[in-house]
């Protein structure tokens, strides 16, 4: 855990990769998981249970928040003792909402990609064109042992995985569609209806989690968003180079980036590293050294040693997701700040956890998300652009 430094610098500004006229787009994690986003004793007050989220996620769009991340996890362990099924629980969030985009982790090893599509072309419909799904690959060998799965090894994952999105794609968008490949086989289907159609957007967004060597390739082949964990400016660098360099070898458009962050936003600086250290000091050991081992399937799993957890520190793994690197602590001035220094880098979109969702996704939509949009403001036209509107922004996804 890195003190907040200038490591590396920004991009160049006539980088046609870094779109500064484009607001950047926020998310937080749904907490559908008991113990908060900390594995620590520290008093979290926040709640897997569905009335809390249902509250929060409507804090949440209210205060400017474009999505909502639901997480997937079947055996509840290290820390979480409890834990909501995503896609569903995503449901009953687009339900209860009007503007927010809910996102619903999935793993390709657990469904059938024309299952899944028909599932969120249905949730679409519901939702009025606000469904997505984050294609995750996986790393917690122990749910598929116990369900009687295959476990592919580390790079076999995204074989899969990019048949997967391919099928999740051609499902969405093409009638009579078939794809032969090594794990699945369609033949000349067609899913009617078809989701809703919404300016900007092709489908329901694809994201992507999974930072290895083998992720970056295939998210390059066919991600419409992908997802880092924590990171420095540095670290977050060489992932969207590693990315764009895969699109751009089969001439695709590179997917858009989230980065995950740990927001500690307090008065002062003092006051937000004094709750990391608390959040630290609290850290609920065995629980983190057991997630330790487990994620070996994952980024240390590797050839190159690159992708999640592959150097992660203890203290980087109480915010399981490295949420700490990203450095988000300290006063809305000074987080804002580093926020747009990773938009200067080629962050689109900030996916965020905090220790009390509700008061703190309240307070990043009043304290922070206004001082953001006005040094995107000046950002943009000191490099002779003009910021878009972020509620245009909220209202489509993009194009891919
Ligand atoms: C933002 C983000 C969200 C993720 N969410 C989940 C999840 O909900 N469930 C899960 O099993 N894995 C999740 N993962 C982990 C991936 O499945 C994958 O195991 C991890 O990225 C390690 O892959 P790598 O070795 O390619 O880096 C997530 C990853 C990221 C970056």
């Amino acid at each position: 855990m890195k003190e907040p430094s200038s490591e590396g610098p920004p991009m160049s500004s006539t980088d046609p990769r870094i779109d500064l006229a484009r607001p950047l787009s926020f998310a937080y994690w749904v907490p559908n998981v008991s113990g908060g986003l900390v594995v620590s004793t520290i008093e979290q007050r926040t709640s897997w249970d569905f009335d809390y989220n249902k509250k929060l996620a409507r804090i949440a769009e209210d205060a400017g928040f474009e999505y909502a991340l639901s997480q997937t996890r079947y055996a509840a362990s290290y820390g979480a003792d409890k834990q909501h099924e995503a896609t569903s629980f995503s449901l009953a969030l687009l339900a209860a909402t009007e503007k927010l985009k809910v996102i619903a982790a999935v793993h390709p090893g657990m469904w059938h990609p024309g299952v899944l599509a028909k599932y969120i072309i249905t949730a679409d419909h519901i939702s009025g064109g606000r469904a997505a799904v984050n294609i995750v690959s996986g790393w917690l060998r122990a749910e598929f042992d116990g369900f009687g799965l295959p476990w592919l090894e580390h790079d076999e994952r995204y074989v899969r995985t990019e048949e997967f999105i391919s099928i999740l794609r051609g499902l969405w968008t093409e009638q009579d569609f078939s794809f032969h490949g090594k794990y699945y086989d369609i033949s000349d289907f067609t899913l009617s209806p078809a989701p809703v159609s919404v300016p900007g957007r092709a489908h329901p967004d694809i994201f992507f989690g999974g930072n290895s060597t083998a992720a970056r390739i295939a998210a390059g082949h066919v991600a419409d968003w992908y997802f880092s964990n924590g990171k420095d400016f540095e670290g977050f660098t060489e992932q969207f180079n590693d990315v764009h360099a895969s699109a751009a070898a089969i001439g695709r458009t590179a997917p858009r980036f989230g980065l995950n962050g740990f927001v500690i936003a307090r008065d002062s600086e003092k006051e937000a590293r004094d709750t990391l250290r608390e959040i630290v000091e609290k850290a609920h050991r065995p629980a983190v050294e057991g997630f330790r081992g487990a994620v070996q399937e994952a980024g240390p799993a590797t050839k190159d040693g690159k992708g999640m957890w592959a150097d992660s520190s203890f203290e980087d793994l109480i915010q399981y997701n490295d949420g700490f690197r990203t450095q988000l602590i300290g006063t809305p001035e000074q987080i804002a700040e580093r926020i747009v220094a990773y938009k200067q880098r080629g962050v689109n979109l900030l996916l965020t956890c905090y220790l009390h969702f509700q008061e703190e996704v309240a307070a990043f939509g009043r304290d922070i998300l206004p001082i953001v949009r006005e040094l995107e403001a000046d950002l943009a036209r000191k490099h002779g652009v003009e910021l878009g509107d972020p509620e245009l922004a909220a209202t489509s996804t993009g194009g891919h």
